[in-house]
């Protein structure tokens, strides 16, 4: 791992270098940035001066295709006045056969201090942080991590329920596959949610056991339980092979209809990170519905990357610039 101090004290300065993954975040530094996160909406709505990374650049480089996450980065980096470069696989010389690394050295020798990095391979953040003085941010890397989709969900659930510690949260679907579910685990056990993994068995291997949470093949026992419902796409790009008999019989045991919303706790939060298969994971009228969070989750990772861009910032500084 690259770059990383050991010093995790809650309320001192940020100290890493990246923000690869939630694994190797302590409990406290999760707790930092999500306060970070606060912070900066506030000064947003009071209209108050936000960090600046005027003279800083922001690559974005996304080898997989993304909405949300790649955007709300763009608008991040733009709002605290940083200069924002957007490169994808279509418009990259990693089609002609670049290495990643090469890539990532050349964007650094033009100024990049920040490589925001989407990949299909597990561990292409680490690996990068490992080659490059730019700060890599992790924005997804196969089915390991996501971890600012995993701050921006626990911020939605902390502004929404007012803490994490003790919120009951099911994420329901294709766990094999999904990066946020990861991401998600390691934050809410963090933080001491107790999570409860909802899935076929060809999606929900038993080894995810080991990390605190509760397993379960099927989905109508959880639903009283839940204050927190997240719900995640199938991948079918990830899928080598048929998972489930069929599609239908997915939706009929694991997608969230109106019926199984009825036995859910009047305030249950259903979340979702993106994109939505309407009327697979979850009926589309709740999707929009009253019980939604979901364009919430959406807003707040403006603020997670804002407050993520700012910590990081300080390995950047130039004289008179900077935080
Ligand atoms: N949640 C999420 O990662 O969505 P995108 O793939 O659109 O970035």
């Amino acid at each position: 791992m690259a770059s990383e101090n050991p010093e995790h004290l809650p309320g001192s300065r940020w100290r890493r270098r990246h923000l690869l993954g939630l694994q190797e975040l302590e409990k406290e530094e999760i707790a930092f940035l999500l306060d970070a996160a606060d912070e900066i909406t506030r000064c947003l709505e009071a209209g108050q001066d936000l960090p600046s990374l005027r003279g800083l650049t922001a690559v974005n480089l996304f080898i997989e295709p993304s909405t949300r996450t790649r955007v709300s980065f763009e608008l991040a980096a733009k709002r605290l006045g940083a200069s924002v470069l957007e490169i994808d696989q279509e418009s990259s010389s990693i089609r002609k056969g670049e290495t990643l690394k090469d890539t990532a050295r050349n964007l650094e020798a033009m100024g990049a201090d920040f490589l925001v990095l989407r990949h299909s391979a597990a561990g292409a953040a680490h690996f990068l942080a490992d080659r490059v003085r730019s700060s890599v941010i992790n924005a997804g890397d196969g089915a390991h991590e996501h971890p600012t989709q995993g701050l921006l969900d626990l911020l939605t659930i902390r502004r929404r329920l007012g803490r994490i510690e003790g919120v009951r949260v099911a994420i329901v679907g294709d766990i094999l596959h999904s990066r946020v579910a990861r991401s998600d685990i390691w934050g809410l056990r963090k933080l001491g949610a107790e999570v409860a993994l909802v899935g076929p068995r060809t999606l929900l291997p038993e080894v995810f056991a080991r990390f605190g949470v509760r397993l379960s093949n099927e989905f109508d026992p959880v639903l009283p339980w839940a204050q927190v419902m997240i719900l995640l796409r199938i991948q079918h790009e990830r899928q080598r092979e048929g998972m489930f008999p069929s599609l239908g019989e997915y939706v009929s045991l694991y997608g969230l209809s109106e019926a199984r919303l009825r036995r859910c706790p009047p305030e249950v939060l259903l979340m979702h990170p993106g994109p939505i298969e309407r009327g697979v994971e979850i009926e589309s009228e709740l999707a929009d519905g009253s019980s939604s969070v979901i364009l919430d989750q959406v807003k707040s990772g403006v603020a997670v990357r804002m407050a993520i861009f700012a910590q990081l910032a300080r390995f950047h500084q130039r004289d008179g610039e900077g935080v």
